[in-house]
């Protein structure tokens, strides 16, 4: 039987684009490129990585317009449902061409041009969200996805702190907030199709989710598809039934409790590191090195806790802080849900003890303590949009100099993530000392044995496990946060580097 395919509703340039007949694995550059003839925006490594495929999408966020700049090249298309998408092709009006493009254009920040939509969407919607004048900090926050090869970035970046002070139509604004807020929240999208038609589901209440869960356990589960989209470019696998979990109101929240944060499983890593970071703000420079901002716009925390990846970066910190997962499922008409320390969640390489039809639901994370002592190392061969070789994450609570309690994760050092639990022993009661930080810098080398691959040696690896508690114990004495990749840091050695020439 010739399989049936859904109908993808764009919204695109206030009017409501229908895509006939697309296949759940069909990604959205697929649909822009090939079914809407928009060529602007290009494909360069189709994984994530560059963000030459860059576009602007829109979603209503209750009396809000949110909009984010994410890869078209690794989301299923279908996933956009009903939601507006804005193209390089969008920017230019009858009277000019956007701040960004212009901007780009002044600063002379194209040479072979095949990145430079990507870019222009990155910085267009970067003006759009922002008020003020754009500072060198954010736009190099807001183009850690993006990748040029001949420009170079100097240019670039001078081209975002110049936008803004760039004219901007004012008869022809490039989104009307309040119109595409008001199509949207009519928008035709969610559960039009009849049931039986459907193979893209996209669920938006937990109930429904755990009934389709439970009913179709075959189905590929996506959040934000930034890795089964890989799957999808890469490996080149198809999906016949998704369930997208990536509009279910309930898993969209955090709650905020007296002892915990309970991040839903569908929100945002962005959103969810934006959390954290308020509780725990050393932890700002570890978040803007996870992958670029297209990909934290679009991927979870959840999904990041679930495919277990033992490179994975936000595992070893939650281990470290001490995060449970609550799994939930249907189970004869009846909502069920247990609860796990995160590092009892693993199994194996990649495996992990949720059933067929469970989801992971919430990731609840406890709050800081007086005392709190808190680090996470990632160790990658690039700043941002890279793998770690290496991340360690240490939690000491200190009392009189005692370490009374000691919480330490590790990634890329065995096939799962782990929690150091022979360290912590080593630590735990001992008076915190440089011998005693060179004692869990042994006792971590002697825990794990990890191997070599193209990102590093197991040599390496292990070396750089005691060199680390090294780093955190002169960290812990007031040697200040010495991180080349924080630009200040940068700015203020080459200052004095240039003061002792
Ligand atoms: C360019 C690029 C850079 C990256 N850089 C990093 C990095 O620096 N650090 C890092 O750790 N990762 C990185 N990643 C990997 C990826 O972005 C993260 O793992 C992300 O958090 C995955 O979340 P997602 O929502 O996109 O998951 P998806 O791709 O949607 O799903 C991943 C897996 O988890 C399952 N899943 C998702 N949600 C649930 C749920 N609620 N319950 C049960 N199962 C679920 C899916 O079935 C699937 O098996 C990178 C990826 C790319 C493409
Ligand atoms: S084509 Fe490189 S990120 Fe999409
Ligand atoms: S202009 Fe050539 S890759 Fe950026």
């Amino acid at each position: 039987m010739k399989p049936v395919f859904q109908t993808l509703r764009l919204l695109r340039q206030g009017q409501w684009v229908n895509v006939p007949d697309v296949p759940p694995s069909r990604t959205l550059l697929q649909v822009l490129r090939e079914d809407l003839n928009l060529t602007g925006t290009k494909e360069g490594c189709a994984g994530g990585d560059c963000g030459a495929c860059t576009v602007m999408v829109g979603q209503a966020c209750g009396d809000q317009l949110e909009l984010k700049a994410i890869n078209s090249c690794i989301r299923p298309a279908l996933a956009l449902d009903g939601q507006a998408v804005w193209t390089v092709e969008d920017l230019k009006t009858d009277e000019g061409l956007h701040p960004a493009q212009e901007a780009m254009v002044r600063c002379h920040g194209s040479q072979c041009g095949f990145c430079t939509p990507g870019f222009v969407m990155s910085l267009a919607v970067l003006h759009e969200n922002q008020g003020q004048a754009v500072t060198r900090e954010q736009a190099q926050e807001q183009l850690s996805g993006n990748l040029c090869r001949c420009t170079g970035y100097r240019p670039i970046l001078d081209a975002a702190v110049m936008m803004k002070s760039l004219p901007v139509s004012s008869t022809q604004p490039l989104i009307d907030q309040t119109k595409t807020l008001s199509f949207l929240k009519q928008g035709p999208c969610v559960g039009r199709q009849s049931v039986n038609k459907t193979r893209y589901h996209l669920p938006t209440s937990l109930p429904d989710l755990l009934t389709l869960r439970a009913t179709l356990p075959q189905a590929q589960l996506i959040a934000g598809a930034t890795d089964v989209g890989l799957w999808i470019t890469k490996q080149h696998q198809r999906f016949d039934e998704v369930i997208d979990l990536s509009r279910v109101t309930e898993l969209l929240r955090v709650e905020d409790y007296p002892h915990h944060v309970a991040i839903g499983a569908a929100v945002p890593l962005a959103q969810a590191f934006a959390v954290l970071a308020q509780q725990r703000p050393v932890l700002t420079n570890f978040f803007s090195r996870f992958a670029g901002l297209q990909v934290r716009n679009a991927g979870t925390l959840g999904g990041n806790i679930a495919n277990g990846s033992p490179i994975g970066d936000s595992m070893p910190l939650l281990i470290a802080l001490g995060a449970h997962v609550v799994l939930m499922r249907m189970h004869q008409g009846q909502v069920q849900h247990r609860e796990v320390p995160l590092e009892d969640l693993y199994t194996g390489y990649k495996q992990n003890i949720l059933r067929a039809d469970e989801v992971l639901a919430w990731v609840k994370v406890p709050k800081p303590k007086p005392g709190e002592s808190l680090r996470a190392y990632k160790i990658s061969k690039r700043f941002e949009d890279d793998i770690s070789a290496v991340c360690v994450a240490i939690k000491l609570e200190l009392q009189d100099s005692v370490v009374i309690s000691a919480s330490v994760g590790a990634g890329g050092v065995a096939a799962t993530p782990q929690r150091a639990v022979q360290t912590q022993a080593v630590l735990q009661g001992q008076v915190w000392s440089s011998t005693l930080a060179q004692a869990a810098g042994l006792a971590m080398q002697a825990e794990f044995s990890p191997l070599s691959d193209l990102r590093a040696s197991a040599d390496y690896r292990s070396q750089i496990l005691a060199r680390l508690w090294q780093r955190f114990w002169l960290e812990s004495q007031g040697t200040p946060h010495l991180d080349l990749s924080d630009l200040h840091t940068l700015q203020s050695l080459s200052n004095i580097t240039q003061a002792a020439l």
